[in-house]
């Protein structure tokens, strides 16, 4: 009989055929989601309305990941939700079958093939960068090491006008107090590696075309996170004079979305009598603009979301005379007043689009890109309708909806729909046509798709 081990069981998994391989479930309990790449037989999996992926691997390698990814969760470090491990399987001549490692299928994620296509912006390939960059920077200030650093392994979810990295398997990684400067440079030099290789099959596969070259773009991350690691927990030293130092360094940190628990600060007399202060941050947590407006509001978001929503609840503020009000306060009555409204007037079958955050970042600039059009200050409420019909409308579904979201062309050339690991069915010469590998870079986006980030780049040229 199979063992069930789970911090939050759900009583729907029971039924399941855990005592078929899972490369042979029917394809009735599974649905075809873009994925990275992986070693082992992995399939999404519904139940009811929650999708899980399952992954098949050996025993002490699925309990060693669950354990790491709930320690990771527990320390609000993004990475997938573990479920569950399945072990004591058995098939029905009695052989026993490999345990499965279930996790929670993270929504509105993309995985890195999703993101690259011909023409993908130098905006954007930088913005996936940093994002991995500030990922990989966060598991190594909690002392994690992660053993496997890949585009495979990590997804992306939209982050305003940014994205946010998760960590997607913890298979090769460690838990340790704090991790010694060996320890991440060995981390990186597998990322490097990886990331190389990641980069070089994307390019001979047409996704990503000059200028790009993924020697440059390795060594863009293994510079972007020396960088970020200096501001994290470099020391800084000044004459005693300049003391407002310490507060510089604690608004950059902010900025970057850290908040600095503990700071060392030590003074000293220099040699001509000068006095010298030297500061180094010891504890940063990131989250620090997402922890605010959580406090504030109650909701939940990545990084960028709640930048540009705080501004937002400042602008509101400011607009309607509160600035002596309390906080909180002008936060509950923003809430009621204009998120809850404007969100309402979001049809539900549009909701697959995006995350509420992101519907409403992408609406302020919509609000933005409108007044300018028409020279006039326009109400958010205003804007709502123009941004379903122009926008909304238009937008692929990124969530976990019961449509396929692997483009159909893409879908069938698929050896196996569950498993793109599997790679793509030859065809010969004739390949059918297929917009997504065509060179042209518009041919991927709907012809009325409306790109506010090249208008509005447009806008500040002109
Ligand atoms: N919880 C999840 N949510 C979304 N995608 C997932 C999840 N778990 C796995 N995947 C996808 O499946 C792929 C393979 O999973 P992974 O754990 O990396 O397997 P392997 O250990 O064989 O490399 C990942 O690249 C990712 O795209
Ligand atoms: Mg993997």
């Amino acid at each position: 009989m199979p063992k069930f081990l789970s911090a939050s069981p759900d009583s729907r998994l029971l039924p399941l055929p855990w005592e078929t391989p899972l490369a042979e479930w029917p394809v009735d309990l599974l649905v075809a989601l873009p994925r990275g790449l992986s070693r082992h037989v992995v399939r999404f999996i519904q139940v009811g309305d929650s999708v899980y992926a399952a992954k098949e691997v050996v025993e002490h390698l699925a309990l060693h990941e669950y354990r790491l990814l709930q320690d990771l969760n527990r320390l609000n470090t993004p990475a997938v939700e573990p479920i569950g491990v399945i072990t004591g399987r058995e098939d029905a001549q009695g052989q026993s079958l490999d345990p499965i490692l279930l996790t929670r299928h993270l929504e509105f994620s993309l995985p890195y093939r999703s993101l690259f296509s011909p023409g993908v912006r130098k905006g954007t390939v930088s913005r996936l960068l940093d994002a991995m960059v500030v990922l990989i920077a966060r598991l190594h200030l909690i002392g994690f090491k992660w053993g496997d650093i890949s585009l495979s392994n990590i997804l992306f979810r939209r982050d305003a006008c940014a994205f946010a990295a998760y960590l997607v398997d913890a298979e090769t990684a460690e838990m340790h107090p704090r991790l010694s400067k060996g320890q991440r440079r060995q981390d990186l030099e597998i990322a490097r590696n990886n990331l190389y290789g990641d980069f070089l099959d994307l390019q001979a596969g047409g996704l990503l075309l000059e200028p790009f070259d993924p020697l440059r773009l390795v060594d863009t991350v293994m510079k972007r996170y020396r960088d970020l690691w200096q501001e994290l927990t470099g020391t800084e030293e000044f004459s005693g004079s300049e003391a407002e130092r310490i507060e510089g360094r604690v608004r950059r940190l902010n900025s970057l979305g850290f908040d600095v628990a503990e700071m060392a600060i030590e003074t000293e007399t220099g040699s001509a009598g000068h006095s010298v202060i030297r500061i180094q941050p010891k504890v940063v947590d990131a989250g620090h603009h997402r922890r605010r407006l959580m406090r504030l509001t109650g909701l939940d978001t990545e990084e960028n979301q709640a930048r540009r929503i705080l501004n937002d609840l400042d602008a509101y503020r400011f607009h309607t005379g509160q600035t002596i009000v309390d906080e909180a306060v002008v936060a509950h009555k923003w809430l009621t007043e204009i998120f809850e409204p404007v969100m309402g007037q979001i049809p539900l079958e549009l909701r697959d689009k995006r995350e509420p955050a992101q519907i409403f970042h992408e609406l302020l600039d919509y609000r933005w890109y409108q007044s300018q059009r028409e020279h006039r200050d326009v109400p958010l409420v205003e804007a709502v309708s123009g941004y379903i019909h122009e926008v909304l409308e238009s937008l692929p579904d990124e969530a976990i909806s019961h449509h396929d979201m692997i483009p159909a062309a893409k879908m069938h050339q698929l050896v196996n729909p569950f498993d793109p690991s599997q790679g793509f069915v030859e065809d010969g010469e004739d390949k059918p046509y297929d917009p997504w590998e065509d060179g042209t870079p518009e041919a991927a986006m709907p012809s009325h798709y409306l790109d506010i980030d090249a208008l509005r780049a447009r806008h500040h040229q002109g």
